[in-house]
């Protein structure tokens, strides 16, 4: 049982006519990334509208224990890198908390250096598999020194004299585990091969090139993409506007379908089609989601979303879409249960190895307040009440997971009764800011 010494208990209660315009905090995925490359990088690299949640100060924290200078000034967090193949041996453990792309892509990062590196981190990050991470490295030529039972952390690293570069068809669909050995590669001679079978979010490749590092993609006959990056070259400082993030974005949008005579408006949010599946499943539920203002920022497309009351039917959601929506099956369900019939969500096992085994605490967070769903290995089938009668009224587990505790308050805003979740610290990891900007639209959270 993952449980928190100072839980902070919130309650959500029905909120008819949520409307505002809203902003959501930066990126997180991309947040991450900019920390990262802009520490390797040679020269300044100034990034603006970063998600300054929990988990990416920790990133920022790690890079400057391995010799990037990171200072915020003003809006703007202004790093001076090291330069590439340039990281110091940290002296203390990196704790990463929370944080599994933090720590994953750390772990990538640090592995192919000729250094010792301890890797730390919360109960709910601790009970996380890392050998996806470990696996490849171990091929690179990287020593486990330490693990718990299992390839979890704590976690204790020894890098190589000169890292082995390698061709890693990735086995699970995971952008965590494709850009851990793509950043091992940056730091290893020659070119480092990920091949990828199903598309994930493709910031590490997009970013890197944006670096200037020599690095391409190419989709074979099957579909797989393969990225090829050229070892030891050299990354530029950049400028990084970081877009709003679609994750975070997900919580105000499933609000303003679902509380009734809503009409809200979110801005700058990232359209990268690699996490847009939410958006489009919920059109298909027949969701009013105007998508406006398309325009590029950054060398990503953002737009604004005007969100307006929708009576939703359940629909299938085809495995091939989960990475595209990965974190935002919580949400997802919640749309579900005030949806007319069942939605069916498939393949979607990588849920049980987030923040929490996601699945069964939806599952069970829905069971609580009154939702008709079914849980099975790897899917999850909902039911709704579009009128939200009966449903409500129970108290939900959110096991240190932030998407747990933002999904069930927003089931409370359009539910009969309130609903409880029994610890709300999580959310700053990822939105610091969710509480007060749903207020700020009318929300009765306390
Ligand atoms: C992320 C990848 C996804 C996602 C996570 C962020 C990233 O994880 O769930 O929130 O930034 O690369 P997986 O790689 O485990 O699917």
């Amino acid at each position: 049982m993952t449980t928190n010494l100072q839980a902070r208990p919130a309650l959500s209660r029905f909120s008819p006519g949520l409307t505002g315009t809203v902003r959501v905090p930066g990126d997180k995925s991309i947040s991450h990334r900019s920390l990262m490359f802009g520490s390797l990088a040679s020269g300044v690299t100034r990034i603006t509208g970063l998600l300054e949640g929990e988990d990416v100060l920790r990133t920022a924290e790690a890079m400057k224990t391995m010799g990037a200078a990171i200072e915020r000034e003003g809006g703007t967090w202004v790093i001076r890198g090291t330069g590439n193949g340039c990281l110091l041996e940290p002296k203390e453990p990196l704790d990463f908390g929370n944080a599994g792309t933090g720590a994953r892509l750390t772990m990538g990062l640090v592995g192919s250096y000729d250094m010792v590196t301890r890797f730390v981190g919360d109960a709910s990050l601790s009970k996380r598999p890392m050998g996806r991470v470990l696996d490849p490295l171990r091929q690179m030529g990287v020593q486990v020194e330490e693990a718990a039972p299992g390839d979890r952390l704590p976690i204790t690293l020894r890098g190589p004299k000169h890292a082995a570069p390698i061709t890693y068809r990735v086995p699970m669909a995971s952008a965590q585990v494709k850009s851990a050995v793509l950043l091992a590669g940056l730091n290893t001679p020659g070119i480092t091969t990920v091949i990828e079978p199903v598309m994930t979010r493709d910031h590490t490749e997009k970013m890197l090139a944006g670096f200037g590092a020599e690095i391409e993609v190419e989709v074979d006959a099957e579909g797989a993409r393969h990225i090829r990056l050229q070892g030891q070259g050299t990354l530029k400082g950049q400028e990084i506007a970081v877009p709003g993030d679609p994750s975070s974005a997900a919580f105000p949008l499933v609000a303003g379908l679902i509380a009734p005579d809503s009409d809200i408006t979110i801005e700058n949010v990232l359209m990268n089609p690699t996490r847009t599946g939410l958006i489009l499943t919920l059109q298909e539920m027949g969701a009013d989601i105007a998508i406006v203002n398309r325009r590029l920022a950054g060398g990503e497309e953002v737009a604004d979303l005007r969100v307006r009351s929708s009576r939703l039917k359940g629909v299938e959601v085809p495995p091939e879409r989960a990475p595209a929506m990965i974190d935002e099956y919580p949400v997802l369900a919640v749309a579900a249960s005030f949806a007319e019939g069942e939605t069916r969500m498939l393949g979607i096992e990588e849920l049980r190895v987030k923040e929490s085994d996601r699945l069964s605490a939806v599952a069970d967070g829905l069971k609580a307040n009154g939702v008709d769903c079914t849980e099975g290995e790897a899917t999850l089938a909902v039911r709704g009440r579009p009128d939200g009668k009966g449903l409500g009224g129970g108290q939900v587990a959110t096991h240190l997971d932030h998407r747990i505790a933002m999904s069930f308050l927003v089931l409370g805003l359009a539910a009969e009764k309130p609903v409880t979740v029994d610890d709300r610290s999580m959310i700053a990891t990822s939105f610091p800011e969710f509480i007060p900007l749903m207020q700020r639209l009318g929300a009765e959270i306390e």
